[in-house]
C-alpha cells in the first residue's frame, strides 16, 4: 500500500484552487493508486471560502484523499509537502502599474521560497501557476537555495495543450494524435509555439505537422498569435480567465513530471536554464522536456531555423527584462 502524499496548494479558495483541488484528489496528478492530504493555503479575507472548499471536499468522499490542511498559516501549509503547486498571487487591477503587481508577486515569492526551504519535503517539486509564473518561480529559486533548481519549475503546459488544440481542432484530428509542439520561453503573449517539430499519427503514419499543413501563412501568423493570446480571449468570453483548463494542464505537468512522459513525445515545461539552445542562463523558460524517474531533461540537438530564434530570443529578452524588474523591486 502506498503511503499518501502530500499536496499543497495555494491560493486554494480562488478559481483555479477551486477546480485543481478535486482534480488532485481523483488521481488525475499523482495516478488512481496514490493517496494524497491536501494542504490549502489562502490569506485571511479567504479563510472563509477556504474552509467552504474543505467542507466539500469532505462531502466529495474521495477515495484516495487521506486527509485536508486548509489554514492561512504558510509553515502549517508547507509542513511537509512533496508537491506545491504554487496558484495564489496578487492579480494585476485596473489601473495597477507592471511594476506594482511584480512587487507585490515578488514579496509573496520571496516568502514562501523560504517557508518551503524549511518546512517541505526535501525533495519536495514544485510548480509555480500563478502571474508573472517564470519571473515567480525564479524568485522562489533565489530564495529558496537549498532547494536544488531542478525542482522549481512554472506551467507553460495550459499553452502547450492549446497549441495541440488548435492543430487538432484545424486538421479535424484527435487532440490525442497530435504531439511535440513546444512552447519556449516566458507563460506571457510573448512565448513561441513552435510546431516545427510537431507529429500527426495518420492511418498512413506518423506525419509532420508542417506536412500535414501546408498553410505557412497560418502556422507562421495566426496560430502562433490565437495560442499566444488565448487567455485573453477566454476572458472575453467567460468573463473570469481561464480555470479549468489552467488546473487540467497543472495536473499534467506534474502527473508527467513525477510518471514520465511516453517514450517519442516531449512535453513544455518552464526550467532553470542552463544554456541550452542558447538562451540565457539564469532564467526561467519554457523548454520541451522529457522526464524519466521524476527528472526532467531538455531535449537536446533540435534544428531552430532564423523564424525560430528571432522568437525565441524575444522572450528571452522579456523574461531577462521582468528578472531586472524584479530585483529592482526587492532592492
Ligand atoms: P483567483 O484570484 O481566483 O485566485 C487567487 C487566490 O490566491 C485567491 O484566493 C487569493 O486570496 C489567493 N492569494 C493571494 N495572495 C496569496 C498569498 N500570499 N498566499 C496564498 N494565497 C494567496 O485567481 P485564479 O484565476 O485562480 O488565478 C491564479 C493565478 O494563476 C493568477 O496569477 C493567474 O494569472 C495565474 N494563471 C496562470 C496560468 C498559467 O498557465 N501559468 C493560467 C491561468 C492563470
Amino acid at each position: 500500500k502506498q503511503e499518501p502524499l502530500r499536496v499543497l496548494v495555494t491560493g486554494a479558495a480562488g478559481q483555479i484552487g477551486y477546480a485543481l483541488v478535486p482534480m488532485i484528489a481523483r488521481g488525475a496528478m499523482l495516478g488512481p493508486n496514490q493517496p494524497v492530504i491536501l494542504h490549502m493555503l489562502d490569506i485571511p479575507p479567504a479563510a472563509g471560502a477556504l474552509n467552504g472548499v474543505k467542507m466539500e471536499l469532505i462531502d466529495a468522499a474521495f477515495p484516495l484523499l487521506k486527509g485536508v490542511v486548509a489554514t492561512t498559516d504558510v509553515v502549517e501549509a508547507c509542513s511537509g509537502v512533496n508537491i506545491a503547486i504554487m496558484v495564489g498571487g496578487f492579480p494585476r487591477k485596473e489601473g495597477m502599474e507592471r511594476k506594482d503587481v511584480m512587487s507585490k508577486n515578488v514579496s509573496i515569492y520571496k516568502a514562501q521560497a523560504s517557508a518551503l526551504e524549511q518546512h517541505a519535503a526535501p525533495d519536495c517539486k514544485v510548480l509555480v501557476v500563478a502571474n508573472p509564473a517564470n519571473t515567480n518561480a525564479l524568485i522562489l529559486k533565489e530564495f529558496a537555495p537549498s532547494i536544488p533548481a531542478k525542482n522549481i519549475t512554472c506551467l507553460t503546459r495550459l499553452d502547450h495543450n492549446r497549441a495541440l488544440g488548435q492543430i487538432s481542432e484545424r486538421l479535424n484530428v484527435q487532440v490525442s494524435d497530435v504531439k511535440n509542439v513546444i512552447i519556449w520561453g516566458n507563460h506571457s503573449s510573448t512565448q513561441y509555439p513552435d510546431v516545427n517539430h510537431a507529429t500527426v499519427i495518420t492511418k498512413d503514419g506518423e506525419k509532420p505537422v508542417r506536412e500535414l499543413i501546408a498553410d505557412d501563412k497560418w502556422l507562421n501568423g495566426e496560430f502562433i498569435t490565437t495560442v499566444q493570446q488565448r487567455g485573453a480571449a477566454i476572458i472575453k468570453a467567460r468573463k473570469l480567465s481561464s480555470a479549468l483548463s489552467a488546473a487540467s494542464s497543472a495536473c499534467d505537468h506534474i502527473h508527467d513530471w513525477v510518471l514520465g512522459t511516453p517514450k517519442g513525445t516531449w512535453v513544455s515545461m518552464g526550467v532553470y536554464s542552463d544554456g541550452a539552445y542558447d538562451i540565457q542562463p539564469g532564467l526561467i523558460y519554457s523548454f520541451p522536456v522529457t522526464c524519466e524517474n521524476g527528472e526532467w531533461s531538455i531535449v537536446q540537438g533540435l534544428k531552430i531555423d532564423e523564424f525560430s530564434r528571432g522568437k525565441m530570443n524575444a522572450t528571452a529578452n522579456e523574461l531577462a527584462e521582468e528578472k531586472s524588474l524584479a530585483y529592482s523591486c526587492l532592492a
